[in-house]
């Protein structure tokens, strides 16, 4: 019996070595085209702007996984990742939850953290002009807040990157810096 032919995505075509793999199957007993060796550009793996298309194009649209949840096993610790062209900041709160954020200061975006392993810590103050976080990503406290009148701390969280406990992340979001 026939398995049901599977519906191709929408505008999608197969690509011509699928075709010739489908053949192939259809069709085992025929005789195979001598192998080839085909050669790729060493400027696909050099070309800047290749790299900037496709980082934007994978890294910019689709899930990315950040690694296990155990690599931040401790409750009230944080760490950096920058490998995917944004400054993120992962942190696991007191009560045990993961979150990620864009790891820059919502007042003039100062990089917050540094380290790369997991850092223990109740929160994270700004190395520029010492404005704190909670870990939750709450802004906790404002030193001499009377030079900033009417400002709002429950507007100024860190900006948190769309994520799962299993710390994937999408990186489409954007960040707002007062
Ligand atoms: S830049 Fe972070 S407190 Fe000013």
């Amino acid at each position: 019996m026939n398995a049901p032919a599977l519906p191709l995505a929408r505008g999608r075509r197969p690509t011509a070595g699928q075709l010739r793999l489908a053949e192939e199957c259809r069709d085992p007993g025929r005789p195979k085209p001598t192998p080839t060796i085909s050669e790729v550009a060493a400027d696909r793996y050099l070309d800047p702007a290749r790299f900037a298309a496709e980082r934007a194009r994978l890294f910019g649209r689709m899930p990315l996984c950040l690694g296990p949840s155990a690599m931040l096993p401790e409750a009230g610790t944080a760490m950096t990742h920058d490998g995917f062209g944004k400054p993120l900041l992962i942190t696991r709160d007191r009560g045990g939850v993961l979150h990620v954020f864009v790891n820059a200061c919502r007042h003039r975006g100062t990089r917050l953290v540094d380290s790369t392993g997991p850092t223990p810590g109740p929160r994270i103050v700004c190395p520029y002009h010492a404005w704190a976080y909670g870990l939750d990503g709450a802004l906790l406290a404002i030193p001499r807040a009377e030079t900033f009148p009417g400002i709002d701390r429950a507007r100024l969280p860190l900006v948190r990157v769309p994520g799962t406990a299993k710390l994937s992340v999408h990186m489409s979001s954007s960040c707002s810096i007062q």
